[in-house]
Parts: structure tokens; C-alpha cells; sequence
């Protein structure tokens, strides 16, 4: 700076100065802006700089008085510098927590989304291939009569067939179902012939629990019966079956005995190198046709009962059956 000075004129040019900092540094809208006018101000070249260097041409005795004015500007133009930049901080702190904003009690949007059981898409592919044949699904209850589990299927009280099929006996003669085969009588008693169903559902038996044994289980019986019927509708509705779900294994049927067929027959496929039994099936005995009042010599029959662990675990390479009901969703995850 050049030219004349004087101590007026010198506090006048920094009550100026201090005026014109003090709006510019409140209007500054943010760091950068802020930062150029802290160079301005008090920068090497700034103009508090300019007007120290004209201090030096004042008389003696007024330069103190200059000086101190000007240092006591500058830590004011520092104090407002820094108190704005503060005040530019909890502006944006603000704007960023009000565009942010979290409701800590709204539901996670992360619920993993649950799917069937593999029990349950199982049943549900052996109940459609027979609805593919034209066979209607039915239930029964899970709770039955003594009469429906044993008796018209022709197991009599003390029949040694009860014996692998000890049950949950409950009061008044009922007991927990200890196979499906139950829902071939309730649906005879209330339809006529002919009829072609599928019932699904779970079954339950007095065995101890281990990799291929549990006390709940779930069977898929089948029933048709209609004038006519012979050994070979049973066959061939069972292979058809079978190779639908299984694919190409070989199957093979085994005499066998079940006190509501004659003939009875056990199935097996042929599974890694082992005969694997799948199913119980047979020619609808007269006996139990005759106790629900048909005439066996007009109506035949065929029926079928399977499990359906039995088919999940070939299927799906399932080692134990127990996998099937601890709930493990490192297991359950994998369907
Ligand atoms: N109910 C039999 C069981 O649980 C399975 C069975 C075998 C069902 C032969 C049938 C059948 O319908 O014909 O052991």
C-alpha cells in the first residue's frame, strides 16, 4: 500500500476490513469458499497483511496502537472463520441425517422367505402323477377307529398282523392310524364303486426312532376299483408310477402278504446296487369288498400304499430319516 497514511485513516480501513469480514464469512456457503476467504483476509498477500505493511510508515507512537487493533482483528476474523465452518459442518450433519433418516421400528426388510418342506413336494409329485391317471385325492382323519385301522381291512382283534403295527391307543377304541389304508374304507362306506383315489397323510407307529425308523411318518395310499380289474391294472398303473418318479430303475415285484389283498405284492427298484423296497400293493381282498357290501363278483380292485420318506430319500440321496423333522435349516435349505 502506498500513499499518504494515518492512524484515522488506517482504523477506518480496518473497521471496514472487520465489517466486510464479518458479512462475508457469515454469507460464505461452504469449506471452499470459507478457505478462499481466509486466504483473502489473512493470507500472506491478504489485505490484513496490506494494511500491517502501511503500519510501518505511521509516526512512532501510533503504530502500537495500529498493531494491536490488527492483531486483535485477526484472531476475531479467525474466531468467526472458525465458529462458521463449525456451524457449515452441523449444517451438512443435519441435511445428511434428515435425507438418511432410519426408523428403527420398521420390520426387517430381510425375512428370508421360507419354501415347502421336502415331505411336502413329494407328496405333492406322487399325488399328481396319479391325478395325471385320473385319480382324485381324499384324507382321512389322523385319529381313527379301531374298526377303520384294523378290522374291515380284515385284522381282526388278536390278527398277528396287529403286531407290527402297534400304535398310540386312545380312548373309547380310537388310536392314531398307523397307515393310510384306513382312507380306502371311509371313502367305500360313503362312495359307490367305481372309484380311483389317492390319500395322503401322516401315519403313526410304537417304533424307537433311528436313521430309517420314526414314529411319524407320512404314507400315499392308492385304490381303484371298478368291474373288471385285474392283476395287470395293478402292475402297469404301478410301473407307469414308478418310472415317472424314478426314472428308468429297475423295478421288481415280490409275493408278499397283507391281510386286505390276495394277491399281495411288495415292490422293490434296484438303487445303488441294492434291491430298495417302495411300496405294498394288491388285488383288494373279497373279504374287505364284502364287509363294506359289494359284491366281489361284480367289483375288483387294486390297492397301493406307500411311504413317503422312503421316496424323498432315494430321491434326494437322504441318509436318515431323521433329517426330516429336527428342523435343521442347513438341511432344509438345500430343497
Ligand atoms: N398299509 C400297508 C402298510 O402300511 C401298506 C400297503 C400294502 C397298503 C398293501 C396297501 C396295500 O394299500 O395294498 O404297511
Amino acid at each position: 500500500m502506498s500513499g499518504p497514511v494515518s492512524l484515522e485513516l488506517l482504523s477506518a480501513q480496518l473497521d471496514q476490513l472487520e465489517a466486510e469480514a464479518a458479512t462475508a464469512i457469515a454469507d460464505a456457503a461452504d469449506a471452499a469458499a470459507l478457505e478462499q476467504l481466509r486466504v483473502s483476509l489473512l493470507g500472506k498477500k491478504g489485505r490484513l497483511s496490506g494494511l500491517l505493511g502501511a503500519m510501518g510508515r505511521l509516526p512512532g507512537p501510533d503504530r502500537p496502537v495500529v498493531g494491536q487493533r490488527a492483531n486483535q482483528l485477526k484472531s476475531q476474523v479467525q474466531e468467526l472463520l472458525n465458529s462458521r465452518r463449525t456451524n457449515l459442518d452441523d449444517q451438512a450433519m443435519a441435511a445428511r441425517i434428515a435425507s438418511e433418516t432410519l426408523d428403527v421400528t420398521a420390520p426387517p426388510s430381510g425375512i428370508p422367505t421360507g419354501h415347502r418342506h421336502p415331505l411336502i413336494t413329494t407328496t405333492e409329485e406322487i399325488v399328481d402323477l396319479f391325478c395325471g391317471l385320473g385319480y382324485r385325492v381324499e384324507e382321512g382323519p389322523e385319529i381313527e377307529t379301531d374298526h377303520h385301522n384294523f378290522t374291515a381291512l380284515n385284522i381282526p382283534p388278536h390278527h398277528p398282523a396287529r403286531d407290527m403295527q402297534d400304535t398310540f391307543y386312545l380312548e373309547e377304541g380310537r388310536l392314531l392310524r398307523t397307515h393310510t389304508s384306513p382312507v380306502q374304507i371311509r371313502h367305500l362306506e360313503q362312495t359307490p364303486p367305481p372309484v380311483r383315489i389317492v390319500a395322503p397323510g401322516r401315519v403313526f407307529r410304537r417304533d424307537a426312532s433311528d436313521a430309517t425308523h420314526s414314529p411319524v411318518f407320512h404314507q400315499v395310499e392308492v385304490l381303484a376299483i371298478d368291474e373288471g380289474l385285474h392283476f395287470g391294472h395293478l402292475r402297469g398303473t404301478v410301473m407307469a408310477f414308478l418310472r415317472a418318479f424314478f426314472g428308468d430303475l429297475p423295478v421288481r415285484f415280490r409275493a408278499s402278504y397283507f391281510p386286505f389283498t390276495e394277491p399281495s405284492a411288495e415292490v422293490d427298484v434296484q438303487w445303488k446296487g441294492r434291491w430298495l423296497e417302495v411300496m405294498g400293493c394288491g388285488m383288494v381282498d373279497p373279504a374287505v369288498l364284502e364287509g363294506l357290501g359289494l359284491d366281489p363278483a361284480r367289483w375288483s380292485g387294486f390297492a397301493a400304499g406307500l411311504g413317503v420318506e422312503r421316496f424323498c430319500m432315494v430321491r434326494h440321496g437322504i441318509d436318515d430319516i431323521r433329517r426330516f423333522f429336527t428342523s435343521d435349516l442347513r438341511f432344509l435349505e438345500q430343497f
